[in-house]
Parts: C-alpha cells; sequence; structure tokens
C-alpha cells in the first residue's frame, strides 16, 4: 500500500492500493472511530461501488446510510446539499459520524461541504472513483457548489479525515474521463517532477497508476501543507486553468475540464515561451497530450478567451496571475497585466 501524508490545519493520511475499496471499513473505523457512516455518492458511482463500500463498513461494525444523487454538474447545487444536511439529520448523525464520500469531483466537493456545514463540521472521508478526483479534488480541502451565478461561488476549506485510492476503480471511466485524469496528472509533471512527465512520454501508465497517484498527491500535498488557504503558492496548481475555464465557457461546459486544462497547458507553454521565461517545450507537451487523446488547441479565438478569463474575474481586476513553466518540472507564478492577455495568449 502506499501512503501520504498530508501536514495541513488537519493531518491526514492518503492511502493508494488496488482492491483497497474491500477493507475501506476497516480503514475508517482505526482513523475515525465513528458509530455512523453516511455514504454520499451518485447514482452512477452507486450502482458500481456502494455495495462493497457499504458491506465494508457493516463488517467493521459501523452502521450506514446512504444518499445518492443524480450525477451531472447541475447537481452540484445548494439544493442537493440541502437536501443532504436533511437525511443527515433525520438519520440522527452526530458530531462523532461521519461522512463517505464516494465517487468523482463533484461527490467529493458536495459532501465535503455538507461535511463542513453539518452541526458546524463533522469528519469526513474521501473515496475517489476517478483519476481525477483522486490526483486532485479529493486532496487538499477545497469543497463546495455552483450557484446559478458562476461554478464554485459557495464552499469551505474543509479537510477529509482519510483519503482511501483504489485505482481499480478507474477500469469502470470512459477513456475520455480517464484522459480528464491523465491531464492532470501530466500537469503535475509538468509544474514540479520532470520523471514524472517522463513516465508519461515514455512509461506504461495502466501499470505504474499506483505510482503516479502517488507522486502526484505527494506534489500536492506538500503545496497544500505550504498554503492551505489559497494565497500564493497553491495556485501554482492552476497551470492551464486559466485559459482551461475560459475553453470550458466558451464551450457551455460541453469540453470537459481535463481535456480543456490540456489546450491550456500547451497555451500557457508557448505564451511563457513568447515572454521570455521558458524555452521551446510546447512540442513536447503537444506530444505527450497527444499521446492520451487530449487536444492541444482551440476552435476558440484568443479574443473571446480573454473575455472569458476577464468575466471569470473580479470586473475590475487589472492583473491575473498566471501560472507558467520555467522548464518541464518547474512554474512561475507571473503577474500579467489584464491588458497582456491577449499577445500572451495569441
Ligand atoms: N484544484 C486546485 C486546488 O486544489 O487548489
Amino acid at each position: 500500500m502506499e501512503k501520504v501524508s498530508v501536514n495541513a490545519s488537519t493531518n491526514y493520511d492518503i492511502l493508494i492500493e488496488r482492491g483497497i475499496l474491500d477493507n475501506c471499513g476497516t480503514l475508517i473505523k482505526e482513523c475515525t472511530n465513528a458509530k455512523t457512516a453516511a455514504v454520499i455518492t451518485d447514482d452512477n458511482v452507486d450502482k458500481l461501488y456502494s455495495k462493497a463500500v457499504m458491506e465494508s463498513l457493516s463488517a467493521a461494525g459501523i452502521r450506514n446510510v446512504k444518499y445518492v444523487f443524480q450525477n451531472g454538474e447541475e447537481h452540484k447545487s445548494l439544493e442537493t446539499v440541502s437536501s443532504i444536511l436533511s437525511f443527515l439529520a433525520e438519520n440522527e448523525l452526530t458530531r462523532s459520524d461521519i461522512i463517505v464520500a464516494l465517487g468523482g469531483g463533484i461527490v467529493g466537493d458536495v459532501s465535503g461541504f455538507c461535511a463542513s456545514a453539518y452541526l458546524r463540521g463533522i469528519k469526513f472521508v474521501q473515496i475517489p472513483t476517478t483519476l481525477l478526483a483522486a490526483v486532485d479534488s479529493s486532496v487538499g480541502g477545497k469543497t463546495g457548489v455552483n450557484l446559478p451565478q458562476g461554478k464554485n461561488l459557495a464552499g469551505a476549506f474543509h479537510q477529509p479525515a482519510l483519503v482511501i485510492c483504489d485505482p481499480d476503480c478507474f477500469k469502470t471511466l470512459s477513456p475520455e474521463i480517464f484522459a480528464d485524469g491523465i491531464s492532470e496528472s501530466i500537469k503535475y509533471g509538468i509544474i514540479a517532477d520532470q520523471k514524472l512527465f517522463e513516465l508519461f512520454e515514455n512509461g506504461d501508465v495502466e501499470k505504474n497508476i499506483e505510482q503516479i497517484v502517488r507522486q502526484c498527491v505527494i506534489i500536492k500535498s506538500d503545496i497544500v501543507s505550504r498554503d492551505e488557504f489559497d494565497t500564493g503558492e497553491r495556485q501554482k496548481l492552476n497551470l492551464g486553468h486559466t485559459v482551461g475555464h475560459a475553453i470550458e465557457k466558451c464551450s457551455n461546459y460541453k469540453i470537459s475540464h481535463g481535456h480543456a486544462v490540456a489546450a491550456g497547458m500547451v497555451i500557457a507553454c508557448k505564451g511563457s515561451q513568447k515572454l521570455g521565461i521558458c524555452a521551446d517545450i510546447s512540442e513536447r507537451v503537444e506530444a505527450v497530450l497527444t499521446k492520451y487523446s487530449l487536444p492541444t488547441s482551440t476552435e476558440f479565438s484568443v479574443s473571446s478567451l480573454v473575455s472569458a478569463m476577464l468575466r471569470d474575474k473580479k470586473r475590475n481586476a487589472e492583473n491575473i496571475n498566471l501560472v507558467l513553466p520555467t522548464k518541464i518540472g518547474e512554474c512561475i507564478l507571473y503577474k500579467a497585466d489584464v491588458s497582456q492577455l491577449e499577445s500572451i495568449f495569441g
């Protein structure tokens, strides 16, 4: 079993092992001593993994109840949160009980937000079932929901008590959803780890998936331990995201996050080269993304992307912090004047 320890406002472990799902009850019992667990999941994941998780919780002597909501971004909402909070109250969960978030990023973000709010905060365990959630959203304590006015506008920092990652769950992902996670994993290579990047260039991802998840969460947890509340260095995790979010927005969210970030990373590499911050690494980045069927460019014009970016920020912002690579394995935060954006990304 791979284990990574996170040192944030609360310390916790990330456990990574194929097949670990069947043993999650014992691991949760050891870590939380909970009497009752509310398993929160979506209708897709429910069919695949709820039974194993609930049987394991029962075998460990943890009473368990389940709340299932419909999959999809539109259900990452305050209505879902409200309904889950009522479910927790109806089932008389106490402050020593826990939530188990079983699913991808949406399930983790919604469940974590409920855990931060219910009885002013109870513990929760993340069991990410997508590669994207495993390497990113299940770690670091960002929780929240969308508002009609925009994505992730309501939320809280609330660290999990434990993260249990079973890479066997990735076998049921569609190739596109798996590729979304690959995109975020390649990002860690570009921002902080040349060897990890080379593994994507030359290695066998399936065979090395536990090591890949481990390396990504080590990089993320190191950064989170230094900047838990996202006031500086944590922004480095957003390589490719400024342009990526704009691509998602311009496509009306038809282009998925990981695919949009892939194109965003190439555009950031080219921008960094233009500014003289890094040598030409974009060819290598494009080649590796192409290897995993990820896009390396976008159909949207630079002016529509920049408009979308600026709508995303506070309207009177004069500067935008960009994450720009200096080489494979290293990046900086660069404060760009908004008037520079079209020429950097054009
Ligand atoms: N997904 C970026 C972060 O957790 O800060």
